[in-house]
C-alpha cells in the first residue's frame, strides 16, 4: 500500500510551502478546512490542510474534524502529523518547547467524534488505549534526535473546547488528572483519525505557559501566543522537514 503523509496545520506556522496542487474535496460529513494542497517540503510531497482554515478563521470548536480526517483518508493519505500550539502545565514545557505526546484526555464536549453513529450493522468500539501512533511518534523523535533539538518525548495532552482559555482552577485540576499541556485540537482528530485505521500523531509548540502556571513574560496574551508561535516556526519546520525525509525512506 502507498504510503502518504499529511500534515494538519495548527496556529503553529511552518512558513511558505511551494504549492504543487489543490483539491477540493466533498465529503459525507460536510465540509473541511479548506482545499487540500499538495506541497513540497524537503524535497518531497506532502499534503498540507490548515485545520484553522486559510486565513486562521475557524476556532478550535468549529473546525469540521469529521471532514478533515475523511478528506484525507478518502484521498489516500495514510499517516497524519497533527502541528498544535499548546500551553505548558508541567515544567518540562516551557514555552518554545516542543513536545510530542503520546497521551491524551479528553475535555471537550459537544463536538461530533465519530464516524460510528448511524446505518450500523452493530456497535463499533475502537481501541485507543495508546492514542498515538508508535511509527510517526517515532519518525517525529528520531527525527528532533538527527537535528539535535530537545524535545519532550512523552507527554499527556489536555484538550479543552475553548475558544476561550482555562481558569487556574481548570489547570490546576488538569494538572492533577496528568496533563502536561493543554491545548484544543487533538480530539477528536486523534479518536476519529485512529477509527478510519490511519496513523495520527501530534507535534506541539508550547507557545505560554497555561493559566495560573507561572507569573512571566509568558501570561496568556494572545498576541503574544501568536508571536511565539511565529518564533516557533524555525524549530517546528526544520522537525518536519527532516520527519519527511525519514517518513519517506522509512
Ligand atoms: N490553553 C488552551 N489552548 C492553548 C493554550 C492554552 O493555554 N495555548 C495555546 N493553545
Amino acid at each position: 500500500m502507498t504510503r502518504r503523509l499529511a500534515i494538519l496545520g495548527g496556529t503553529t506556522p511552518i512558513g511558505e510551502l511551494e504549492v504543487i496542487s489543490k483539491q477540493e474535496v466533498d465529503t459525507p460529513f460536510g465540509t473541511c478546512s479548506s482545499a487540500l494542497t499538495t506541497v513540497q517540503l524537503a524535497g518531497h510531497e506532502v499534503v498540507y490542510l490548515p485545520r484553522h482554515g486559510h486565513e486562521h478563521t475557524i476556532p478550535p470548536h468549529m473546525v469540521n474534524y469529521r471532514a478533515n480526517i475523511w478528506a484525507l483518508y478518502s484521498t489516500g493519505v495514510t499517516h497524519i502529523i497533527g502541528m498544535a500550539a499548546v500551553g505548558g502545565i508541567s515544567s518540562n514545557c516551557p514555552p518554545e518547547k516542543i513536545v510530542i505526546p503520546d497521551q491524551i484526555i479528553d475535555y471537550t464536549c459537544g463536538r461530533k467524534h465519530t464516524f460510528f453513529e448511524q446505518d450500523l450493522d452493530q456497535v463499533i468500539h475502537t481501541d485507543f488505549v495508546e492514542p498515538y501512533c508508535h511509527e510517526l511518534r517515532d519518525i517525529l523523535l528520531r527525527a528532533a534526535a538527527g537535528l539535535d533539538l530537545e524535545i519532550v518525548s512523552s507527554s499527556t495532552y489536555g484538550v479543552t473546547q475553548g475558544p476561550r482559555l482555562e481558569t487556574a482552577a481548570e489547570v490546576m485540576r488538569m494538572k492533577n488528572d496528568g496533563c502536561d499541556i493543554v491545548g484544543m485540537t487533538a480530539m477528536p482528530e486523534a479518536a476519529l483519525a485512529r477509527e478510519l485505521n490511519l496513523c495520527y500523531a501530534t507535534c506541539a509548540f508550547c507557545v505560554n505557559w497555561a493559566a495560573g502556571i507561572r507569573e512571566n513574560k509568558y501570561n496568556i496574551n494572545i498576541s503574544k501566543v501568536h508571536n511565539t508561535a511565529r518564533q516557533g516556526m524555525v524549530l517546528t519546520r526544520q522537525l518536519m522537514g527532516a520527519s519527511v525525509k525519514r517518513f519517506v525512506i522509512q
